[in-house]
């Protein structure tokens, strides 16, 4: 089976097997089938963190279960629950037909909601953590179905439990606590910038999806027309020394204090300094709106990608002394 459908990089490889699954029923009997014949497994939502690199031996299982719902009311909050398969942009847009508050700033994230937790979606400010109740997953280790809640599932940034020891859980579904009242966070600068020429006082969380729509629209490629799987590197973390050394070359360098007093510095102006934003070699390339993200302009192999991003990360490193650690994940 050619994978390219199934991963937003649009990289051709083949699976051995492809199983899509729609309940938690189905899902059982396609590990059942991949341990008689001591197939491998990988398990994918809309594949829009992941680099393929080669063909992949045994079973592909897509995760395509549906449904979701309000499980509890509160006088302010909402618990909702939704099936791994759920497309999480619909999802999002659900929640705020609903009048809820929280998702607003995580619109338009490609990719699935039961992949949401693996790497702890974000972006402009939130992070799938902050809405999180819990989770049910399949431990394909003692076969059980295990109820995580927020502490157990490690998150950080773009990280979790489940991005930590992969293979072993697979998502089935995803519960999020949601506020009826209107609350808006738009700290994050080009956010700011843009509610504030709105005008609006109150706060209105269908505003600030359909602004965040627009910057990432703006910036980011949508990989229905040219394959990417988002952020190809994380932000690195640097101690208060270390960016004071570069800003005393950098002055300009963008920012953010973390919680734990370290700052994260923006890996894409890093890369766009080094002069590869928009640049292009052979199938692949640096989108030329956001160097942060690498592209397939058609017919790219993982490994083309791996080697592009390579050279950026050493030329990164040769230049700022900061190691680019990768953020999706790589398969095959
Ligand atoms: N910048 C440049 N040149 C570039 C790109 C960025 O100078 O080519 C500068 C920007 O001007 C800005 C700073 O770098 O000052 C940060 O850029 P941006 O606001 O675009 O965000 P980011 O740090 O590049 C992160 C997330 C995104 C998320 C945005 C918005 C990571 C790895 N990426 O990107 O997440 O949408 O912030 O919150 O943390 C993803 O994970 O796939 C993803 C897209």
């Amino acid at each position: 089976v050619d994978l390219r459908a199934y991963n937003s990089l649009g990289i051709t490889e083949r699976a051995e097997h492809l199983v899509e699954i729609h309940s938690d029923r189905e899902l059982v009997a396609a590990l059942d089938m991949a341990a008689e014949h001591a197939w491998p497994v990988t398990v994918l939502g809309g594949g829009s963190n992941v680099v393929v690199t080669g063909s992949l031996p045994g079973v592909v299982i897509i995760m395509r279960s549906r449904g979701r719902r309000v499980l509890r009311r509160a006088p302010d909050a909402l618990l909702i629950e939704g099936e791994a398969g759920e497309n999480w942009h619909d999802l999002v847009n659900w929640t705020l037909d609903l009048g809820l508050c929280g998702l607003e700033n995580l619109s338009l994230i490609p990719g699935t909601l039961g992949a949401a937790p693996v790497q702890n979606i974000g972006a402009y400010g939130v992070e799938l953590q902050d809405v999180f109740h819990s989770l049910d997953a399949l431990d394909r280790v003692t076969g059980e179905i295990r109820q995580f809640d927020r502490a157990a599932c490690h998150f950080g940034y773009r990280e979790s439990v489940f991005k930590q020891s992969p293979g072993r859980y697979v998502i089935l579904r995803v519960r999020l606590i949601l506020r009826r009242h209107a609350q808006v966070r738009v700290d994050y600068a080009p956010l700011d910038t843009a509610w504030e020429a709105t005008g609006l006082h109150r706060p209105d969380p269908r505003v600030v999806a359909s602004l965040v729509c627009h910057i990432r629209q703006s910036k980011l490629p949508d990989p229905a027309v040219l394959g990417n799987a988002g952020s190809f590197f994380k932000n690195p973390l640097v101690t208060r020394h270390q960016l004071n050394a570069l800003k005393a070359l950098y002055p300009d360098i963008p920012h953010y204090l973390q919680p734990d007093g370290r700052y994260k510095v923006a890996a894409g102006w890093l890369i766009d300094q080094a002069g590869w934003k928009g640049v292009r070699a052979g199938h692949v390339g640096v989108h030329a709106r956001q160097a942060l993200v690498l592209v397939n302009h058609g017919g790219a192999r993982g490994e083309d990608i791996l080697s592009l991003a390579k050279r950026i990360s050493d030329d990164v490193h040769a230049r700022f002394g900061l190691e680019l650690e990768m953020e999706p994940q790589r398969l095959g």
